[in-house]
C-alpha cells in the first residue's frame, strides 16, 4: 500500500482532485489518502494559510497530488506553491507536452519536456521597496543549482533516447546571472557526447516554438522563462487543461498541474481534469507502478481521440463528471 498527501487546492481544485482520485483508484492501485488542505480556502475559514498536518503528512509520505493554490496579485500572502518548491527542495519542475491525437490544433508533433528550475531565479522572493517609485526583484541563479537541473534534463534525454537538450536563456544581456546557467549547461553537456546542446535566447524560443515546435525534444531553463514556456507550449497542444507537471527533488515528489485554480470556470463541473489526471499517471510512474500509469494514459488518449466525452476547453460539452466517468469505465 502506498501512502499519499493529497492537497485538493483552490478554485476548480476540489474538483479536478476528486476526478484523479477516482480515476488513479480504478486502476486497482491500494492508495492510503491523507487529505490535507492549504490556500485561500483554509485561509478564509481558519486564518492559516499552511496548516502544520500538510508540513507533517508530506514530510512523512514524501509523494503528494496537489491542485492549484490561489496567490492574490498584491497582497502580503506569498505563493504558497513557490514555498513548497523551496521549503521541500523540489528543485525540478518537469513538465511534458504532448499532442493528444483529437485535440484542435494545429501543431500535430508536439513532444517535448521542460525541464524548469524551480527553487531560485526571479521566484527567489528578493523584491525590495526603495522608494515609492522604485522597487527591486533580484534574480539569483546558483551553480549548484543549474547544475542539478540540467543535470536531470541530460538524463532524462540519455535515459530516453532523445537526441537534443535545449538550454533557453537571456545571457546576452544577464551575462552573468543567465551567463553562469548557460555555461553550466556546457560543461555538463560534455558528460553527454551523444546529446547535442542547443542554445536558444528566450525571445527567440518564443518564436520557434511557435513557428516549429515538434524541432523541440527537452528543454531546460530557469525559473520565470519555464514558468512563461511552460503556458505557452500548452498553448500549442490544446491549451492548460491537458498539460501536466511534476515537482521532484531528491526525497519527495508533488505532482500537479501546470495550470492555476481558474476562478473564472470554479465550481461549475466544467474543468477539464486531464492535466492533473496525467500528473496523476506520472506519479504511478514514479511509484513504479508503469502499467498502471500507461492504463491512464491510453484511456485519457482513447476519450479524447475518440471526441464524444471532451470538455468545453476542449470544444465538446462534457461536464468534468462526464468526462472523468468516460476514463474510468475504460480503465475498468
Ligand atoms: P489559470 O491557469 O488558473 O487560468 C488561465 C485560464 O485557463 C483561465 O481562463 C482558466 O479558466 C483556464 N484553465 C486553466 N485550467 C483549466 C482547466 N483545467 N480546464 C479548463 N480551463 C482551464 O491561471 P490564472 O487565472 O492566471 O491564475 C489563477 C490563480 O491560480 C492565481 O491565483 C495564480 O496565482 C494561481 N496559480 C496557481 C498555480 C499552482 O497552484 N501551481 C499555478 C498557476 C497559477
Ligand atoms: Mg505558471
Amino acid at each position: 500500500m502506498y501512502e499519499v498527501t493529497l492537497i485538493p487546492g483552490d478554485g476548480i481544485g476540489p474538483e479536478i482532485t476528486e476526478s484523479t482520485r477516482q480515476v488513479i483508484e480504478a486502476t486497482g492501485i491500494n492508495i492510503k489518502w491523507h487529505m490535507v488542505n492549504a490556500g485561500l480556502n483554509v485561509y478564509e475559514n481558519t486564518g492559516v494559510l499552511v496548516p502544520n498536518d500538510l508540513y507533517e503528512s508530506l514530510s512523512k509520505n514524501k509523494v503528494a497530488l496537489k491542485g492549484p493554490i490561489t496567490t492574490p496579485i498584491g497582497s502580503g500572502f506569498r505563493s504558497i506553491n513557490v514555498m513548497l518548491r523551496k521549503k521541500y527542495d523540489l528543485y525540478a519542475n518537469i513538465r511534458p507536452v504532448k499532442y493528444i491525437s483529437g485535440i484542435h490544433s494545429p501543431y500535430k508533433n508536439v513532444d517535448l519536456v521542460i525541464f524548469r528550475e524551480n527553487t531560485e531565479g526571479l521566484y527567489a522572493g528578493i523584491e525590495e521597496k526603495i522608494n515609492d517609485e522604485q522597487y527591486k526583484s533580484i534574480k539569483i541563479i546558483t551553480k549548484k543549482a543549474s547544475t542539478r537541473i540540467i543535470h536531470s534534463a541530460f538524463k532524462y534525454a540519455s535515459d530516453h533516447n532523445k537526441e537534443k537538450v535545449t538550454v533557453v536563456h537571456k545571457a546576452n544581456i544577464l551575462k552573468l546571472s543567465d551567463g553562469l546557467f548557460l555555461n553550466t549547461a556546457r560543461e555538463i553537456s560534455k558528460e553527454y557526447p551523444n546529446i547535442k546542446l542547443e542554445e536558444v535566447i528566450v525571445d527567440n524560443m518564443c518564436m520557434q516554438l511557435v513557428i516549429n515546435p515538434s524541432r523541440f525534444e527537452v528543454i531546460v531553463t530557469m525559473n520565470l522563462y519555464g514558468d512563461i514556456l511552460s503556458d505557452l507550449c500548452a498553448g500549442l497542444v490544446g491549451g492548460l487543461g491537458v498539460v501536466p507537471g511534476a515537482n521532484m527533488g531528491d526525497h519527495m515528489a508533488i505532482f500537479e498541474a501546470v495550470h492555476g485554480s481558474a476562478p473564472d470556470i470554479a465550481g461549475k463541473n466544467i474543468a477539464n481534469p486531464t492535466a492533473l489526471i496525467l500528473s496523476g499517471s506520472m506519479m504511478l510512474d514514479y511509484l513504479g507502478e508503469k502499467e498502471k500509469a500507461k492504463s491512464i494514459v491510453n484511456a485519457v488518449n482513447t476519450v479524447i481521440g475518440n471526441g464524444q466525452w471532451i470538455t468545453a476547453d476542449l470544444g465538446g460539452t462534457a461536464t468534468t463528471k462526464e468526462y472523468t466517468n468516460a476514463i474510468i469505465d475504460l480503465i475498468k
